[in-house]
């Protein structure tokens, strides 16, 4: 029988930090409300694109696996942020990192993405039709928010996540995994104007927008990914208890307190990190995960059980079993190109251009 075990990990969070302040110093909020409704407190936005940050996440997790990148034989990029739709931004990942003998696939689930991409690349390695996979969340979601809606405008940041998945005998990596869509309520959140449903020639500059219930979406967030989890314990033959850590999806504090609370699990037993990043879509698990092996968060034989839900509404669970390792093989000097803007700065023509339009 063949596993897809988890054998690197890496994370890009680009450097400019938009602080709660700072969003109120242009838009109407404030940082109390924002930490008390979702813990956010900063996120990061960047000055490149989502295959830039993917791919310096992609390379750290080589690295970290002590691999060559020739040895890809698939890049699995989950991302509703793509540099562009054709061609993807998985080729482009290809090419930086230098995987030349790898497929390349961009996958759309919105935030509950790379555990989609996780799930698909871990059923690739365990047929026999690829040996190693680098699965990577990336997104640059600022590029979506419209600076005149506060309901949005606090949420969201940028960054990239990937691991390295490699063939053994061994039972680890994504051992189960529930996958599902909640699609009856897909209308609840939507990036507003892009796509073939638009008349391109009636209405030529039809503007980006996030739209979304919140509180419907809590409730079914909270739904799905307990239900996902319950599932895949039933299917692994494992409790509550057994977790060592949960790595949930990023979106708002409370709805991960909900889960826990489900669940029973202490302080220790879950990953949190949505204060320093906000909602990052499908990077949120990717780099909760691997912030939680670099922290010594995660012990070697660990049970991790992560859930996520998202656009679609899609959401999942999925229970990983950790190996022996969690230090990595190597490390990668590589960084980000040098920016010397501040996020404000960053911002500055979206933040006038919406709040002019609005
Ligand atoms: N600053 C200040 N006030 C605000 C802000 C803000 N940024 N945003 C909304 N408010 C106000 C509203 O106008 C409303 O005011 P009112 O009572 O005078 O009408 C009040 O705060 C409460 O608004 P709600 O939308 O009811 O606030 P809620 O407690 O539901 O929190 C939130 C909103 C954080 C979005 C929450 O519903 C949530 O986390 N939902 C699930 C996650 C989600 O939807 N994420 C976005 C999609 S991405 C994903 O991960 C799937």
């Amino acid at each position: 029988m063949q596993y897809a075990e988890i054998t690197g990990w890496g994370k890009c969070l680009p450097p400019a930090i938009l602080t709660n302040e700072d969003i109120a110093k242009h838009v109407d909020t404030s940082d109390e409300w924002i930490t008390s409704r979702t813990g956010i407190k900063e996120r990061r936005i960047s000055h490149v694109g989502t295959a830039e940050l993917a791919a310096l996440a992609a390379k750290r997790a080589i690295a970290a696996a002590g691999i060559d990148p020739t040895e890809i034989e698939l890049v699995a990029l989950a991302t509703s942020t793509p540099d562009m739709l054709v061609p993807n931004s998985a080729s482009k990942v290809q090419n930086l990192i230098g995987a030349k003998n790898a497929a390349a696939v961009d996958m759309n689930s919105a935030c509950t993405g790379f555990l989609y991409a996780l799930q698909s690349a871990t059923a690739q390695v365990r047929m026999g039709a690829v040996k190693k996979a680098v699965v990577i969340g990336a997104e640059r979601m600022s590029w979506f928010v419209n600076w005149s809606q506060r309901e949005s405008a606090v949420l969201f940041g940028d960054g990239a996540g990937a691991v390295v998945i490699e063939a053994t005998d061994k039972p680890l990596g994504l051992l189960n995994a529930k996958l599902g869509c909640d699609s009856e309520a897909r209308d609840i959140l939507q990036v507003q104007g892009f796509g073939t449903e638009i008349d391109r020639y009636d209405n030529p500059a039809a503007a980006l927008n996030i739209q979304f219930i919140g509180k419907e979406i809590f409730k079914r967030a909270v739904r799905g990914m307990g239900q996902g989890a319950n599932t895949v314990m039933e299917q692994a033959n494992i409790k509550a208890s057994d977790i060592n850590l949960l790595v949930p999806h990023q979106a708002n504090l409370r709805i991960i307190a909900a889960l826990q609370k489900q669940f029973e699990l202490s302080d220790e037993q879950v990953m949190v990190n949505i204060h320093n990043y906000g909602n990052t879509s499908a990077a949120t698990v990717a780099i909760a995960l691997c912030e939680a092996v670099e922290n010594g968060r995660i012990k070697p034989g660990d049970n991790i059980m992560t859930a996520a839900f998202g656009a679609g509404l899609t959401w999942g669970a999925g229970y990983i079993k950790w190996g022996d390792r969690i230090t990595p093989v190597n490390t990668c000097d590589d960084s980000l190109p040098a920016s010397d803007k501040s996020a404000l700065e960053l911002l500055s023509n979206a933040m006038t251009y919406c709040l002019n339009k609005a």
